[in-house]
Formats: C-alpha cells, structure tokens, sequence
C-alpha cells in the first residue's frame, strides 16, 4: 500500500511520515488476507482509504470472539474488510437504511422507498461478489431503530454512518457501552473538516465518553479514529462512570487533542 492516512508529524509530507507499528502490523495482515485480491477490495466504491481498510480489517481480526457490528455499509467496502478477516466466532452484522443520501432523514427515506437508486443493488452486488450474502446479517434500517431490540456484546464496533455531530453522538451514547472489554471501537471521517462539516470530531471531542467508559486509544489515523477497551474494565465500573448526558463540560472534553 503506497498511500498513508498517518496524522503526524504533519509538516511532513504524508509518504514520509512514520508508520505506527499498529497500523504496519494492519496493512501486512490485510495484504496477507487478501493477497491478490486487495485491489479489487480497495476498489470498491466508498471512502475508505487503504490505511482505513487495513485498521478495520486487523481489527475484526483481533476483536474477542462475538458480533461485529457495521453502522453505515453504504456499498460494502467496509463490509468487505470486515468479513474477510473476522474468526469463525464472530458474526457480522451490517446496518444502513440504504438510503439515496446519508444525511438520514425522513425525506430520504421517502424517496428511497420509492424504489429510486440507493446504495441497496450496489451493495447486494458487492456481497454476492464477495459470496458474503448468506453469511452476513443485513439490517437494512437506521442504527438507532436497532438498538432499541439490541443486547449482545459487541466485539468490533465500526461506526460510519450518518456523520451529523448530533446522529455520532447518538450513535455513541446508544452503542458504545455494549463493546466487550477487549473489544473496539472505530470512527470514520473524524478529520476537523472532513466533508466540510466536522460532524464525528466533534461528537467524539465533545461527548468525552469513551475514556470515561474504560477505552484507550488504540491508533488514531488523520482521519479515523480507534479505541480499545480496558480488559480489566467491568459492569460495575461503567456504572461509576458519568454517563455522556450527565459528564460535566470539563468531562466532556477530556479526549480532545
Ligand atoms: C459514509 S457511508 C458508509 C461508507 C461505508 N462504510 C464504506 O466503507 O464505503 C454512510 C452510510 O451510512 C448510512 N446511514 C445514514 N444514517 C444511518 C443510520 N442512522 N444508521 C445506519 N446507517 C446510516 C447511509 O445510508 C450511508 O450508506
């Protein structure tokens, strides 16, 4: 893989700046993975750079045994990553409305069901080229209808989904507690400007929830972001936590950098 999505020193050129050992065991594990097939993988439409889809590909891979759960699979590059390098004890679960946009919001889902183009064929043609269709479970609805039926741990939480700061900060509040100990999280597009809006750094600096809930940071790229929780980190010890409603200001800003 020639390009880099590595964040520092960022007076470097970005094919100069050193490679985290974390992300070089990503990208050697993933061309393993794939072998001559990581083109095609790295084809697929979307925005996943190959840095991206080398993290989130180790990381399925290192994640405790238990579901993986993708929000926002739009055409199934991720999907992809993720299932190619998941252990046999672990499912994978993809959730996104398919909608014709990703803002999320009614409207579109009015159009969308109006059989207009949406990323729903797109995606389905990407499993069926994968052969990912009969093993993986699709949910083809909004992330925060989901969890209201969810309970299982969560061994790799992946989220990509509609990037407004209000929507990410649902999605954390709703999901982020159901990870394992062990287990990860990762954020897509949490660069300052990314689409000019900012929407998953903002969430993520002004939640301040993940180390309050037992995550350390695991690796953040320019412009994904994972965590890892503490194994030590128990039920109990959530409970003592402030949750991301009650945090104090100062609370909430304490994953900022
Ligand atoms: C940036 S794309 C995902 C890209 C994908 N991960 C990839 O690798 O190509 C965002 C996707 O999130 C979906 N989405 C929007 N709101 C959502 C929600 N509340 N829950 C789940 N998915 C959502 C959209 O339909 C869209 O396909």
């Amino acid at each position: 893989m020639k390009a880099s999505d590595v964040k520092k020193p960022s007076w470097l050129p970005r094919w100069l700046r050193p490679v985290p050992r974390r992300l070089a065991e990503a990208r050697a594990f993933t061309s393993d993975r794939f072998g001559e097939a990581l083109d095609a993988a790295l084809g697929i439409a979307g925005w996943l750079h190959p840095d991206q889809a080398a993290m989130i590909c180790h990381l399925a891979h290192l994640c405790p045994g238990g579901p993986i759960v993708e929000i926002g699979s739009f055409k199934g590059k991720s999907t992809v990553f993720l299932a190619r390098a998941r252990k046999t004890s672990n499912t994978l679960t993809a959730i996104d409305p398919h909608l014709l946009t990703y803002a999320g919001d009614d409207r579109d889902r009015d159009r969308s069901f109006r059989n207009e183009a949406t990323s729903w064929d797109a995606f389905q043609e990407t499993l069926r080229n994968w052969d990912l269709d009969s093993r993986i479970e699709i949910l083809r609805e909004f992330s925060h209808e989901v969890v209201k039926r969810w309970s299982d741990p969560i061994a790799f939480l992946w989220i990509d989904g509609d990037h407004r700061e209000e929507s990410v900060s649902r999605d954390i509040a709703d999901w982020v507690d159901f990870v394992l100990p062990g287990g990860f999280v990762g954020f897509h597009d949490t660069h300052p400007h990314h689409a000019g809006h900012g929407g998953p750094r903002r969430a993520l600096a002004a939640v301040g929830f993940l180390k309050d809930h037992g995550f350390d940071t695991w690796l953040e790229l320019r412009n994904a972001w994972f965590f890892r929780r503490r194994d030590s980190f128990s039920r109990g010890e959530r409970d003592r936590t402030p949750s991301a409603e009650s945090a104090s200001p100062a609370d909430r800003t304490k994953i900022r950098d």
